[in-house]
């Protein structure tokens, strides 16, 4: 068997000079976004470093969408130094860049400085931001529209992109959608960037595929996480990928931020009132006034929450669970009805990561647990521990003894009903 794998890797590289690494087609630049912001999405890496150049290496290096860097001189005005100044992010900020947060130490960069297309984008933690576009149209014309839209038809030569789009099209209901993967005489499948697909060994063609056939040489991403050959001229809706690129303009980046602004401000007040009634008090017309922890427990959907001192410190911005307005108002949005599972996804992740190691560990795992059992259910140890060992058997597909955030969204998921109990009325 392992010989068998060594011949075949053998073989591919002879028969295929014009394999393109992945460095050569797109060596992603990051672009200054927002000075004096830092982004919450969680972190691949992080380090002390006194140059951004030395920041922006390791993002590279990490292939990292994003990054906060903190340039020395920040923090200075603040009490205490910054832990680290480089944190190279998994996801970079979209869908009008929910996560991103004053904060007077950072400032914050990602490879995506063009204008965002507004439509609902889903992250491949460091591999890229992708869409579907639910209208029908032939191979060319889907290539066409995405290209419209600063993307390409989505890359699929790899099990983590395959996989992660094809939930993308089991929650939107579509059956199978174009992705960059053609043929030109039904043989030789190449990428959207002219790579061959024999540069890489993973497959995912689904049985009786690829047609060898002429006229059979587009390729579709089923739900089924398979690949299968179609006609070109077939209609179906497409999957993009975002491009990433700049130069940066600022204020274009995020559209949704603007084109709802008027809409949302009744929401706004709304929001304030509520925000209000917890300390009357103490809000009154002060927009700036910091709520305790113990009021904003009061509200009457956190109150029952078993998470809610979870949620509480997720959200605040000075990491103690007191929260301003802002904060409040962070909350509301991620937990809303529409908005996008990434967010919320990340958001619950960071709730259940109660040491903040960037994974759900055993230990993590045993809190939730014990948390979502209530102390009413009192499930003895070994019982817990069952709970657990199950968890990790089914999701921690990399065998290390904790979730990653990739495992974690993988079990969201699957399952059709995180975003209606992830969510708090307002
Ligand atoms: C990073 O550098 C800052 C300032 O030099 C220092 O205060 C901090 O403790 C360092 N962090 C780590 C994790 O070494
Ligand atoms: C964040 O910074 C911007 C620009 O400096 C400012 O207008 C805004 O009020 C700040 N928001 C908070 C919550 O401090
Ligand atoms: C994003 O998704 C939400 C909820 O599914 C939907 O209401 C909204 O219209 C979508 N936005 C776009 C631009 O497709
Ligand atoms: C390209 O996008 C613009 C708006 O960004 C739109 O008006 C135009 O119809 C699009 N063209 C195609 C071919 O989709
Ligand atoms: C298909 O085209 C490739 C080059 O694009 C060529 O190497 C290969 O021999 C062709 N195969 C057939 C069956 O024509
Ligand atoms: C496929 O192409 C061949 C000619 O190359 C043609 O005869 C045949 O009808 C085509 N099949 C379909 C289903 O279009
Ligand atoms: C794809 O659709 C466009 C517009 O509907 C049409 O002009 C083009 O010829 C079609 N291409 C193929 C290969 O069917």
């Amino acid at each position: 068997m392992l010989l068998f794998i060594i011949l075949y890797n053998v073989l591919t590289v002879d028969a295929n000079t014009k394999c393109m690494s992945r460095d050569s087609t797109v060596v992603p630049k990051y672009y200054l976004i927002e000075k004096c912001h830092r982004s919450k999405l969680s972190v691949a890496f992080k380090a002390n470093f006194s140059t951004l150049n030395s920041c922006r290496r390791l993002a590279l290096e990490k292939q990292a969408l994003a990054l906060n860097f903190s340039p020395s001189g920040y923090g200075k005005m603040s009490r205490k130094p910054v832990e680290y100044t480089c944190e190279v992010l998994k996801c970079a900020e979209s869908e009008g860049g929910l996560s991103l947060k004053n904060d007077t130490d950072y400032d914050y960069y990602s490879i995506y400085a063009k204008h965002l297309p507004n439509v609902n984008s889903s992250c491949v933690p460091l591999a890229g931001m992708f869409y579907l576009l639910s209208e029908k149209n032939n191979y060319t014309e889907a290539e066409r529209s995405c290209r419209n839209m600063s993307s390409v038809l989505a890359g699929v030569f790899n099990e983590q992109r395959t996989d992660t789009l094809a939930q993308v099209l089991a929650s939107s209901g579509v059956e199978a959608a174009y992705v960059g993967l053609r043929s030109n005489n039904g043989s030789v499948f190449r990428t959207t960037h002219g790579d061959s697909l024999d540069c890489t060994t993973y497959r995912a063609w689904a049985p009786g595929h690829p047609r060898r056939n002429l006229n059979m040489s587009c390729v579709v991403l089923t739900r089924k996480h398979t690949w299968k050959t179609t006609l070109c001229r077939k209609s179906y809706p497409a999957l993009c990928e975002l491009l990433p690129g700049g130069p940066y303009r600022k204020g274009t980046i995020f559209p949704k931020v603007k084109a709802s602004s008027q809409k949302k401000s009744s929401k706004i007040m709304n929001a304030h009132q509520k925000f209000k009634s917890l300390a009357p008090e103490k809000v009154g017309h002060n927009k700036n006034a910091k709520l305790p922890m113990a009021k904003i427990l009061q509200y009457p959907e956190l109150r029952v929450n078993p998470f809610k001192d979870r949620i509480c410190k997720v959200f605040s911005s000075s990491n103690d669970g007191d929260c301003t307005f802002e904060d409040f108002l962070d909350m509301m949005s991620v937990f809303c009805d529409n908005a996008p599972k990434a967010v919320k996804a990340e958001h619950a992740f960071r709730i259940f990561d109660f040491d903040g190691d960037d994974m759900i560990g055993v230990s993590d795992l045993r809190e939730v647990i014990e948390r979502l059992c209530g102390t009413e259910l009192k499930l003895s140890d070994s019982e817990i521990q069952q709970l657990v060992q199950n968890v990790l058997e089914e999701a921690d597909l990399d065998d290390d003894g904790a979730l990653s955030f990739a495992e974690f969204e993988h079990i969201i998921d699957k399952s059709s009903d995180f975003c209606q109990s992830f969510r708090i009325r307002l």
